[in-house]
């Protein structure tokens, strides 16, 4: 017989749950000597194809870095584009998504982004609250250790036991499971404090095309890595491919399987 190690043991092929840094918007416009927005404003049309690809391929959860709470610090005129096109697309894209099934949230610090944004986030949300197709969490104002903190903050204030568990039921991903496979594109090789907490054990994958130009053949590329990889979340090969039982972790309170 082979080694176990030849053998991957996908618990799918198609991953459920993917998230993305959707990275090199910036460069693609520098590319072609446009300002950066412009790069900005294609990688909307990127984000759009992408949703309805990861839909047709039987993903159900897809969630994107589009915003850091590091990227303020850019200069204020592509700062003010930015919020003008998040603004912007919710407007136009929240019909599409109530008809093609998908339910948004938005995920991040609220109360720091504009009033008038603040709404079209609440009534996109709300619009597309009873869909189940896919679901599309973008992570805007968003950052790994605001996350962290924020769920430690919330036990505090209600005087709950800091423990793995409880700390998971107060990210500000609680509604969904952790992703299974996490891509940056752009050719980074970095989290740039995204999901710091739910990305334990995703399996990475770094694409060197630039977010505007990602598209469907990127995206098989990814999900075929993935199928080819054997997560084994502390076990041995052995255990996996043959689901021999695990010794019990001591103590352990994790969500992790
Ligand atoms: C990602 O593209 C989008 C945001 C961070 C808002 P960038 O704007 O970071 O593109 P590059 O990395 O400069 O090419
Ligand atoms: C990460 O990209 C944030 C988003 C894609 C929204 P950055 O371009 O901000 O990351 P760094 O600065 O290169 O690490
Ligand atoms: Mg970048």
């Amino acid at each position: 017989m082979s080694p176990a190690h030849l053998h991957p043991c996908p618990a799918s092929a198609v991953p459920h749950h993917i998230a993305i840094v959707m990275d090199g918007n910036g460069r693609w416009a520098q590319k072609r000597l446009l300002p950066r927005l412009a790069g900005h404003k294609k990688g909307v049309d990127a984000l759009r194809l992408c949703v309805s690809q990861c839909a047709e391929r039987g993903v159900r959860i897809l969630t994107v870095f589009a915003f850091s709470s590091e990227n303020w610090k850019r200069p204020q005129d592509e700062v003010r584009g930015l919020m003008g096109l998040m603004a912007t697309a919710l407007n136009r894209e929240a019909a599409a998504l109530q008809k093609n099934g998908v339910r948004l949230h938005c995920i991040g610090q609220r109360e720091q982004l504009d009033a008038k944004i603040q709404h079209s986030l609440m009534q996109a949300e709300a619009l597309t609250a009873q869909n189940d197709r896919l679901i599309l969490n973008v992570c805007f104002n968003y950052g790994g250790r605001w996350d962290i903190a924020q769920a430690a903050e919330q036990l505090r204030l209600q005087g709950t036991p800091i423990t793995e568990a409880s700390l998971n039921r107060h990210m500000a991903l609680h509604h969904v499971p952790d992703p299974d496979l996490l891509i940056r594109t752009g050719g980074e090789m970095r989290l740039s404090n995204f999901l710091l907490w739910q990305a334990a054990y995703a399996e990475l994958y770094f694409s060197p095309t630039l977010w505007p130009d990602y598209d469907g053949s990127d995206l098989d590329a990814a999900i075929a890595a993935y199928s080819q990889r054997q997560r084994r979340y502390g076990k041995t090969a052995e255990q996996v491919v043959h689901g021999s039982p695990a010794t019990p972790v001591p103590g352990g309170d994790s969500e992790l399987p």
